[in-house]
């Protein structure tokens, strides 16, 4: 079995005790792997300083894991992070064209800090190395790769949405970018309909051809590309939600409720996942229910993100705003509609609010996959299970037919699946949970781990010159 390669921006280094307690799902799969490969997970340490240029590495090693970090200085975090890769790539992929910043001087940060990356990764690999790049950081990773003459099969899973030829078209590096991913083995997208997107973006646009099965042939390299919809730790959520209760968060929120109907939101503050919408239909839904006034609480959990992004910072004030003003409107002296936290929750309290919430709302204006959707799902008792409201924008819609399906531009239809999703009686609760849970079991992180792995290492279409010289 060949040793195991995962390079993504954050690298989860476990705790000198070798824990890696607050990591979600994506980290305990990758690390899961890793260990049983053999491996080293290479990245970004999260860690900015000074002005020092990337030329070193951290090494630790856990087990049979070698993890392999990098400071960045502020210059490249700038550039390549908060710059091209979420003020270009992000809001592009997102189809947000009006938010997309594109600067020449962040797109050479880009491809410098992938450069270096690549100039401190190639030496720590050997030559039957797996390689699997993740995320829209480190496209351009690959191709820096092979021109330092590396031949491993080299893989990369692009988490978020694929957007359409015509949104790609708009960056004016676009071509750039296909190249890059045209270096890889294997390009993995959440859905049939990114690939169906990718698929546009390549042959209609002139980059390459399709070569029939999922092959296809661009810049004289071939490669494959692929749906791999991602899953979650299906078990180990179902087991901490049952321990949910206990949680001291979900406890005292249970407390706070006095009896009222939880509907709960958690999302990072990106403009992608529709909070202000949102929010605005909830609101709505108060206003066409008189008998929910004082009975339900709504409570949005949201991590502050990337607020070194001006548009990021910007929506904080935004979503801030609002809720305070649906909060004045709606609410009473003894009720407060819209419980507004700022900040990180762990998984095991979220397990646990989950769990208590009648109904979840996922609402994304567009989303990769969407594994909050997956985990509330997860998190319900079977007997009593909440509604899911998701957004036909996210990923996850694609395969979570037992939610209410809504889309998050209507606020008086989303306002009314809020009011469905509570009224709901608890027959149709079950038949709605007992749709998806199979599923997610069935599909959870670990198996897309090894669905990918698979494709990824029995790849047999013969190679190319060109990029791999
Ligand atoms: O969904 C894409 C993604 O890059 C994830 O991989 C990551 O966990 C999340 O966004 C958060 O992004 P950031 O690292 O910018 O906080």
């Amino acid at each position: 079995m060949p040793r195991l390669v995962v390079v993504s921006n954050r690298v989860p280094v476990p705790s000198p005790k070798g824990s890696t307690a607050t990591a979600g799902g994506l980290a305990v799969a990758l690390e899961a792997a890793l260990k049983s490969h053999g491996g080293l997970w290479f990245g970004w340490s999260g860690k900015t300083s000074g002005d020092r240029e990337i030329e070193w590495l951290e090494i630790r090693d856990f087990g049979n894991v070698t993890y392999a970090v990098a400071d960045l200085n502020r210059r490249d975090v700038d550039e390549y992070y908060a710059g091209f890769a979420n003020r270009a790539l992000w809001p592009l992929c997102h189809y947000r064209l009006d938010l997309t910043d594109f600067s020449r001087k962040d797109m050479a940060g880009y491809f410098r800090v992938n450069r270096s990356f690549a100039r401190l990764l190639a030496p720590l690999l050997r030559p039957d190395d797996l390689i699997w790049v993740h995320d829209y950081h480190l496209i351009p990773l690959a191709a820096e790769l092979r021109h330092m003459g590396v031949k491993n099969r080299i893989g990369y899973f692009h988490h978020i949405p694929w957007p359409p030829a015509d949104v790609l078209s708009t960056l004016p590096v676009h071509d750039t970018i296909m190249r890059g991913l045209a270096a890889y083995d294997l390009v993995g997208l959440q859905t049939d309909y990114d690939v169906e997107n990718f698929a546009g973006c390549m042959v209609r646009e002139g980059f390459g051809r399709a070569l029939g099965g999922n092959w296809y042939e661009s810049y004289g390299h071939r490669f494959q590309v692929g749906a791999f919809p991602i899953g979650i730790d299906t078990d180990i959520f179902v087991q901490m939600a049952e321990e949910g209760l206990k949680n001291p968060i979900a406890k005292r929120t249970k407390e706070s409720l006095n009896d009222r109907d939880l509907v709960i939101g958690v999302d990072r503050l990106d403009y992608s996942k529709g909070i202000g919408q949102r929010i605005e239909a909830f609101s709505r839904f108060i206003e066409m229910s008189p008998s929910a006034k004082g009975h339900v609480t709504f409570l949005q959990i949201t991590p502050k993100s990337r607020s070194e992004v001006p548009e990021y910072a910007d929506m904080q004030k935004e979503i801030a705003e609002l809720t305070g003003r649906v909060n004045g409107q709606l609410g009473d002296v003894d009720w407060v509609p819209i419980r507004y936290v700022n900040k990180t929750v762990s998984r095991a309290a979220l397990a646990g609010l989950y769990r208590i919430a009648r109904a979840g709302l996922v609402t994304p204006l567009r989303d990769g996959m969407n594994l909050v959707a997956k985990e509330f799902v997860a998190a319900q008792d079977p007997n009593d299970p909440g509604v899911l409201v998701l957004s036909r924008f996210a990923g996850a819609a694609r395969e979570m037919d037992g939610a209410l399906i809504v889309n998050p531009y209507d606020t008086e239809a989303t306002a009314n699946a809020i009011g469905r999703a509570i009224s709901m009686p608890v027959e149709a609760r079950r038949e709605r949970y007992n749709s998806m849970m199979p599923k997610l079991r069935e599909h959870d992180v670990a198996a897309w781990c090894r669905s990918y792995l698979d494709v990824l290492s029995q790849a047999t279409e013969p190679q190319s010159e060109g990029l791999r010289a």
